[in-house]
């Protein structure tokens, strides 16, 4: 697929419900009592393969639309052991989480993933659920994933790594142990998983740093309704940024502090950004978005901040290339364990289309020239969040993109190029019919 510079992106827009939650409410609504019924599901394949994995639970899910699903709970511990593995496919959220909520499940289950997911770290997961006592196998820190429930006991926990899937295992867990589970997050991470279990009923302690909660006999949600995805939005709202005469605005997007971080960025950049209709949607913070363009210089990213804006790195990194000056982003050695090693992906197919960025220890630094990248050739490596890097640049490049491997983009926002095209038109050329 070929992406065209384009001129300027104008217009409004909307984009799916954002893939975290997606997840999280299959899997809570799994264990409800009675039916939940889900509005704004972000459907991509990461969360079809939420939809599939607790089908194999034995948990029924009928798919009124295309956005709406009514999943009937099982209540807590009636999940049932299916015969064969469950394929989690490419999504690191659906093993890890998953994994939390086995743990306290009777059942002996197999957890297993596409080549990428398979190479990602597992045991940040299985050790913390050994120590609740569960029996958690993983094949030399990967996937494979063997679980086998049992009766748990709540842990404190402080987190190695800043990440919210471990997190929302340790919290999965701890709402079938006995005692209080806490957990511990020296950097502050997403916060979903603990809104959805107090939104169902769970006794939830939300702190800065850490988070508690006791066990619960039953959950409950009912209604729910998910925001926009932030991470899928940003791409719109990265480019319009910097291509000049450029106006967008992303209608219902979540808005959680946890995830604004690329907002925050590009306003400490210069961005002109605005907010419109702030409103709860789901028990979260949304609102539209407007970004237009103006002159940007370069930012530092400090650790403490990545968290908010991880998925959004790689865009970024283009964003940054644009900027005038340096940007600096300390404290993101995550991206190495992505769906591919993001800091990697992000130096060499930035590098190829003309920017100037080199890897550091534990970041990316770039230096910006406020101009157009020069545009070649971007590989998605099968990463979805690069196929967004890749699609951005071309938008915004002189020569603009080819995009090897553009069906990436379907992991989280099948249709990207559907609505690039409404703000961007002319901008997505696709290859002949073979
Ligand atoms: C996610 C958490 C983040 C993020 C991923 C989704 C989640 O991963 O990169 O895309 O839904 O909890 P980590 O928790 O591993 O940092």
């Amino acid at each position: 697929m070929r992406i065209e510079p384009v001129p300027a992106l104008v217009g409004h827009l909307a984009v799916p419900g954002d893939k975290s939650i997606s997840h999280r409410a299959v899997l809570i609504g799994g264990v409800c009592e009675g039916e939940t019924r889900i509005t704004g599901f972000g459907r991509s394949a990461d969360t079809e393969a939420t939809i599939e994995a607790m089908r194999a639970l034995d948990v029924e899910i009928v798919e009124e639309g295309a956005d709406v699903l009514r999943v009937q709970g099982v209540g807590l511990g009636g999940l049932r052991q299916p015969d064969a593995p469950i394929e989690c496919g490419n999504a690191g959220t659906l093993m890890r989480l998953l994994t939390g909520l086995l743990a306290g499940q009777d059942g002996r289950v197999e957890l297993v993933g596409d080549e990428s997911l398979s190479a990602r770290p597992m045991e940040r997961v299985a050790e913390p659920l050994r120590r609740m006592g569960a029996r958690v196998e993983t094949t030399d820190g990967h996937a494979p994933v063997v679980v086998e429930g049992a009766a748990l006991h709540a842990i404190d926990y402080e987190l190695p790594v800043p990440s919210a899937q471990v997190k929302s295992a340790v919290l999965f867990a701890g709402v079938q142990a006995e005692g209080r589970t806490t957990v511990v997050e020296p950097v502050p991470t997403r916060d979903h998983t603990e809104r959805l279990l107090e939104r169902a009923g769970a006794r939830v302690a939300r702190r800065p740093t850490s988070v508690s909660l006791e066990p619960a006999s039953e959950l409950r949600l009912a209604e729910l309704e998910i925001p926009g995805d932030i991470s899928s939005a940003a791409p719109f709202l990265a480019a319009a940024a910097i291509v000049p005469g450029s106006s967008v605005t992303v209608h219902g997007v979540g808005l959680n502090p946890r995830r604004t971080g690329l907002l925050a960025v590009l306003e400490r950049m210069g961005a002109r950004i605005a907010i419109y209709n702030r409103r709860p949607i789901g028990g979260e913070p949304a609102g539209d978005v407007e970004v237009r363009s103006s002159d940007l210089v370069g930012a530092t990213v400090s650790a403490e901040e990545v968290p908010t804006l991880i998925d959004e790195l790689p865009l970024l990194a283009v964003v940054a290339s644009h900027a005038r000056g340096d940007t600096v982003v300390h404290g993101a050695a995550e991206l190495k364990v992505k769906e591919t090693d993001r800091l990697e992906a992000i130096v060499e197919e930035l590098r190829r289309i003309g920017g100037h960025v080199r890897a550091t220890d534990d970041g990316f630094r770039i230096r910006g020239v406020p101009a157009r990248l020069r545009g070649g050739v971007v590989d998605t490596r099968g990463d979805h969040r690069i196929a967004l890097l890749g699609a951005m640049a071309g938008i915004a490049s002189r020569e603009g993109v080819e995009l090897r491997g553009a069906d990436a983009v379907d992991v989280s926002f099948p249709g990207f190029f559907e609505v690039l095209e409404q703000v961007a038109p002319g901008a997505v050329h696709y290859p002949p019919a073979t």
